[in-house]
């Protein structure tokens, strides 16, 4: 047995602890929004949140999430209104979808860390995410939207 909080929700689950984090959240708790693509943790369309930090949830064991908080694209926001998924709408990012959850997750670490990031700042917090594709152009541009619209730490409201 193994516990971990999931968005947010304390959970318990039986498998072995050499498990892939990323089979644990898909088939065991059902959260298919975060997506298998190499596997080797190569391209990033499986990346999640562990303890606020983005993670290959590939290649992570589900022994190293033990007492961790993990976050998926599920959790990010409550009702998918994050500003980067609000910006994803309004700059229409997706192709096929498939390394989409993985490119947010992974933009929201970046955000978390750099609020205004500069355009090479995007390039390379963004490096790591692959996209058959080619939305590139897209990710950043909303990236930067979200980074505009994002509420500033002591701002106005
Ligand atoms: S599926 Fe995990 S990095 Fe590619
Ligand atoms: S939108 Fe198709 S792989 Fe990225």
């Amino acid at each position: 047995m193994v516990r971990l909080v999931v968005n947010g929700e304390a959970r318990e689950v039986e498998a072995a602890g050499t498990t892939p984090l990323l089979w644990v959240l898909r088939d065991l708790l059902g959260l298919t929004g975060t997506r298998y693509g190499c596997g080797i943790g190569v391209c990033g369309s499986c990346t999640v949140h562990i303890d606020g930090v983005p993670a290959r949830s590939c290649v992570t064991l589900l022994s190293s999430a033990e007492g961790a908080r993990v976050t998926t694209i599920e959790g990010l926001d409550p009702d998918g209104a994050h500003p980067l998924q609000l910006a994803w709408r309004t700059h229409n990012v997706p192709q096929c979808g498939y390394c989409q959850a993985g490119q947010i997750m992974t933009a929201a670490a970046l955000l978390e860390e750099n609020p205004n990031p500069t355009d090479d700042e995007i390039v390379d917090g963004m490096n790591g995410n692959l996209c058959r594709c080619g939305t590139y152009q897209r990710i950043r541009a909303a990236i930067r939207t979200a980074a505009q619209s994002a509420p500033r730490p002591g701002g106005e409201e």
